[in-house]
């Protein structure tokens, strides 16, 4: 997707309150998903009484696109696509070929479950300009990935996914465990053990307070710390430099050239300090920080179908934005309620 940038697309390049860019837009194209994972998306809470988005209620790709092009100039380089489960939209190439097309977009990715990853379904994204893929994974036996996912999805429908990303030329994979203390760090080693050597990059994700039903308790994360000693014990690693400023993930590399691994330690070591990211919630609402409680709805303008106008709104959101909430979690009284993690995607 390696587009030329025009040399005017950073000529009205934004920056926060606190000088961060923005540089990420991540898309939610769906608040549904086909797992209940207990840290997201938990039963009590998304049963069948949970009213979910109805199809008239989420953005056009007409409108996402206009988004898309109205943040590109402000700095925007790469797009993810998230949900709930970006693959129940059955239509995705056709958004993914036309955000390709935006002059600046670098990058499009996609963080998905993968279960719904078909060889036909991995070959038409790849079609369409999807290089690569993010997937959530918790466990490698099917035990503890019930215990996570609590859809009774097995280790295998993942695993599959991607191997028809990867037949199907999507080979840039990496892949997502969050870690919950007691119910699948056990799990860090064997899935550590699995992912070595194969070139999909492992990152274990600390436990966050999201939205407001996770039922989040501090004694629940399993630090980035431990995670990286419980690795060195049995197969040494040591620091790498990051790929470039605001990556969420710190790299650490095997000794052995058994690849790379990362750990997102938005809880024990928070990275607010280099944070460029927007979220666009599936209704049209910008949101400027994962944990926030309430997003700028841009329908409006969107309406308005004036692109100058919809650029400008966002640049001003963008501008007096100073959000740093996981590096004051813990002096801040956090019962006001949050976006729910699966109505932005992560
Ligand atoms: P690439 O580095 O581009 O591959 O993507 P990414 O790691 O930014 O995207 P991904 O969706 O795989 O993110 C992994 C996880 O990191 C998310 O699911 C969140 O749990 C966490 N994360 C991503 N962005 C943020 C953020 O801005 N704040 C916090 N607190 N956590 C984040
Ligand atoms: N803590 C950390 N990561 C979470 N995700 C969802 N809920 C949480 C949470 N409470 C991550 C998943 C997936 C992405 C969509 O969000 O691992 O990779
Ligand atoms: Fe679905 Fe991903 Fe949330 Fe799990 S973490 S419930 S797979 S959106
Ligand atoms: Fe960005 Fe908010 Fe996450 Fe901090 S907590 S890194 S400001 S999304």
């Amino acid at each position: 997707m390696s587009r030329a940038t025009p040399a005017n697309a950073t000529s009205e390049a934004v920056v926060d309150r606190l000088y961060r860019p923005l540089h990420d837009l991540r898309v939610s194209v769906t608040d549904r998903c086909n797992f209940r994972c207990v840290y997201c998306m938990p039963k009590s809470v998304f049963n069948k009484d949970y009213e979910f988005l109805k199809r008239n209620e989420l953005l056009s790709w007409d409108n996402i696109v206009s988004v898309v092009e109205a943040v590109a100039p402000l700095g925007v380089r790469k797009i993810r696509l998230t949900g709930g489960e970006p693959l129940i939209r059955n239509d995705l190439e056709e958004l993914i070929e036309r955000i390709a097309r935006v002059d600046g977009i670098q990058d499009i990715s996609m963080t998905t479950n993968a279960a719904l990853l078909t060889q036909r379904r991995a070959a038409s994204l790849r079609d369409a300009g999807l290089k690569r893929i993010n997937v959530s994974l918790d466990a490698m036996d099917d035990k503890t990935f019930h215990a996570m996912n609590d859809m009774g999805v097995n280790v295998s429908s993942v695993l599959h996914g991607i191997e028809n990303a990867v037949a199907a030329g999507i080979d840039n994979v990496k892949v997502n465990m969050v870690v919950k203390k007691g119910l699948n760090d056990h799990s860090i080693l064997p899935m550590a053990q699995h992912f070595h050597g194969t070139g999909q990059i492992l990152r274990f994700i600390e436990f966050m307070d999201v939205g407001n039903s996770n039922a989040w308790d501090l004694t629940d994360v399993v630090t980035s710390a431990q995670i990286a000693e419980r690795i060195n014990e049995s197969m040494p690693i040591e620091p790498a430099e990051a790929n470039y400023k605001g990556e969420v993930a710190k790299r650490w590399r095997y000794l052995d050239g058994g690849g790379e691994i990362g750990i997102i330690s938005s809880v024990s070591e928070p990275f607010c300090g280099d944070c460029s990211r927007a979220r666009l919630s599936a209704t049209g609402s910008i949101y400027t920080c994962l944990f926030a409680s309430e997003g700028h709805d841009l329908r409006p303008q969107l309406e308005a179908k004036n692109p100058e106008q919809l650029k400008a709104h966002i640049q001003r959101i963008w501008e007096i934005r100073q959000d740093r909430y996981s590096e004051t979690r813990t002096q801040v009284v956090t019962l006001r309620p949050k976006v729910e993690m699966s109505f932005i995607g992560g």
